[in-house]
């Protein structure tokens, strides 16, 4: 079964508790029962997964990237949390092995800080989508569907 990794990074785990006015009250769990409800509609399997702890998320998307390759994942739905505005490796991870990544971010980081209005992320991605609060996720995985079946058939 094509699998679809989502993957959450640091503080994602708070969800629910963490800034509820900005982030809303759904915990990481909700968003996990959301995205396996489309992921099943569209005939994935779902890998949910979060990481406070930066090397472990690049490991991961590495591993997505080679289950791309092997025809095996359709892509990646990274919400990758400030390490979105900090990390060159994070980007380098997906442009190295052309993992196609859909950055979700649930806020909408251009009407916030200006450290939060930069991603090292947006460059190598395959779409964006900010501000939509956790629907993101579910949106990311059809977008991903989508490209799959329209730009890379
Ligand atoms: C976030 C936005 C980031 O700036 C922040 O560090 C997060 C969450 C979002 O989903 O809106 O941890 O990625």
């Amino acid at each position: 079964m094509t699998k679809v990794y989502v993957l959450n990074g640091p503080n994602l785990n708070l969800l629910g508790v963490r800034d509820p006015a900005m982030y809303g009250t759904e915990t990481l769990a909700d968003v996990h029962d959301r995205c396996a409800v489309v992921a099943s509609e569209h005939g994935f399997e779902l890998d949910f997964r979060q990481s406070n702890h930066e090397g472990e998320l690049i490991d991961w998307i590495q591993e997505a990237g080679h289950a791309v390759r092997d025809g095996q994942s359709i892509g990646v739905v990274l919400n990758a949390g400030a390490y979105t505005h900090t990390s060159v490796a994070l980007a380098d991870a997906i442009s190295g092995l052309s993992v196609p990544t859909i950055e979700v971010h649930i806020s909408n980081v251009h009407a916030r800080e200006a450290f939060r209005q930069h991603s090292y992320l947006s460059a190598v991605a395959s779409g964006i989508i900010v501000g939509l609060g956790t629907y993101g996720y579910e949106a990311g995985i059809r977008a991903l569907a989508h490209q799959k079946n329209v730009l890379r058939p």
